[in-house]
């Protein structure tokens, strides 16, 4: 149910109205049921939990209360769209560090800390009436509990709340994360791809270091080197073969 509605008119696309929802059951599923509907680009669905909330490659996105579940609408230029979920990684990670804890990029736009999630980001593409739009749904590990993460999921994550000292409010992390998202979208629509996607690279950690990427043709094993402007993975595998990855789960291996 819609609980609220904030408006911020400073903003120059994202976040200038929000709506807050108490619960849901996927914030991107509310998003493309309002495409039916009269809504701007920008507009931000804001809920306390979701019941079926989704991630990457069809995976499930646990969504207890004291998290951070969020989509935003863009209408960006349909052959520049993919950058642009990795692109988010960087107000995300930005954030993250603003409230105390020094996470880093994982490609294409996880960010972690010391090993374990605490965001994700899922770019999603629908036209709607000859439009096309990209929901970019983000989902940050503020105040839960890790304890009521699945006990699988709970290894491989953390919290705010477990890695810093004060207490953050949802709000306020919220309010962040959308000002460097806005400014990061709007240098996105005037600044050459190539150019946003060089500043993706000096802030992506993966490259330089050994992974396992899981992709849909089978596993890749190597140094990752690269990201190409179009936000591919460059690997460098042990045969020396070199690796072109659209998409895939990375891991980091020693
Ligand atoms: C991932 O890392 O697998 C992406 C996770 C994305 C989760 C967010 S939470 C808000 C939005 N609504 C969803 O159903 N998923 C995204």
């Amino acid at each position: 149910m819609k609980t609220g509605e904030f408006h911020n008119p400073a903003r120059k696309v994202i976040g200038r109205t929000i709506w807050h929802y108490d619960a849901v059951e996927s914030t991107n599923e509310t998003l493309k049921e309002l495409l039916d509907g009269e809504v701007t680009e920008g507009l931000v669905i804001w809920a306390d939990r979701q019941a079926a909330g989704k991630g990457r490659h069809g995976r499930a996105w646990a969504s207890p209360p004291g998290g951070l579940y969020l989509s935003i609408l863009l209408e960006p230029k349909e052959v520049h769209a993919p950058i642009l979920g990795l692109l988010a990684g960087m107000p995300l990670v930005k954030a993250l560090r603003h409230f105390g804890v020094f996470a880093t990029l994982k490609w294409p736009n996880d960010a972690i800390f010391q090993g374990r999630k605490l965001a994700g980001i899922l770019s999603e593409g629908v036209y709607r009436r000859e439009t096309y739009h990209v929901i970019l749904g983000v989902g940050i590990n503020t105040n839960l509990d890790l304890e009521r993460l699945p006990p699988d999921v709970q290894k491989y994550a953390t919290s705010l709340k477990r890695e810093v000292n004060l207490f953050v409010a949802n709000e306020e992390c919220l309010e962040y994360f959308l000002e460097q998202m806005d400014d990061v979208y709007s240098r996105y629509r005037n600044t050459p791809t190539a150019l946003m996607m060089k500043e993706y690279r000096g802030a992506c950690g993966t490259i330089g270091k050994r992974v396992s990427v899981e992709t849909a043709k089978g596993k890749v094993t190597g140094k990752a080197y690269d990201v190409t402007p179009a936000g591919a993975l460059m690997v460098l595998d042990d045969r020396d073969e070199r690796h072109e990855i659209v998409d895939g789960t990375v891991e980091y291996v020693s």
